[in-house]
């Protein structure tokens, strides 16, 4: 058996994705940028001010920003993102993940977070879920975010487990290419396309069955 799952937070485990993508879309508009779901896919499992970068990117009247200019506008998105996080009970965690979390403990596997969110403690919190998790990455401790292989590795290292023997779990792109970089196996939940460079897809978070995915790690590692 596997000896860690390594969840990302916002679309796998509560769909906190949705509401990055709304907090985005309101800062952009009031820059007068338009962006829409295709272009959100590519600022899934960045960092904020990564994801800023990006957005900014799309308006050349935006390209000698000072700073503290940016820092304010990272700090805004924020502000509409807690806005819509308080809303987030238990009733919002996703279908499935709650057994699939319970499955895991009882087969006595560790469980960590690898989220790139400042906001992960938080919504852990507010989902009831924080006593599931043995370890949450500080993601503002890190030299490189996903698709750096580096969260995930970070989580191993603290669990004392090999990364061979880890199995990530992600919705972004970017998360199933820092899981594979850290020789780990990868679970993507979501579009078969835009995650094709994960070891085994479902489409949604009910697709996450405990026997399938440790029979699919196992064909794996053989
Ligand atoms: C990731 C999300 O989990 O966290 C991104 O997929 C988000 O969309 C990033 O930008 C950073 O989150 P936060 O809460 O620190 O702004
Ligand atoms: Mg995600």
């Amino acid at each position: 058996n596997p000896k860690a799952f390594i969840f990302d937070l916002d679309g796998v485990i509560t769909d906190t994705a949705e509401f990055h993508y709304q907090a985005w879309k309101q800062l952009a508009e009031e820059l007068g940028i338009h962006i829409d779901r295709e272009f959100n896919e590519q600022l899934k499992g960045i960092s904020r001010m990564d994801s800023l970068d990006r957005i900014l990117a799309l308006d050349s009247s935006y390209q000698s920003l000072a700073a503290e200019e940016k820092e304010g506008l990272a700090t805004k998105k924020n502000e509409h993102y807690k806005q819509l996080m308080q809303a987030i009970t238990p009733e919002h965690i996703l279908p499935g993940i709650k057994d699939f979390l319970d499955t895991i403990k009882s087969n006595k596997i560790e469980i960590a977070l690898a989220s790139a969110s400042k906001n992960a403690p938080m919504i852990l919190e507010q989902l009831q879920l924080s006593d599931y998790f043995r370890y949450i990455v500080d993601p503002a401790k890190l030299s490189n975010g996903k698709p750096d292989p580096e969260i995930f590795t970070t989580a191993a290292d603290f669990l004392s487990v090999d990364y061979s023997e880890c199995i990530g779990v992600e919705d972004a792109a970017s998360g199933v290419q820092a899981i594979n970089a850290a020789s780990m196996f990868s679970v993507g939940v979501g579009d078969k396309e835009v995650l094709a460079a994960a070891d085994m897809v479902v489409e949604d978070t009910t697709g996450l069955d405990f026997n399938k995915i440790i029979e699919a790690f196992r064909q794996a590692r053989n």
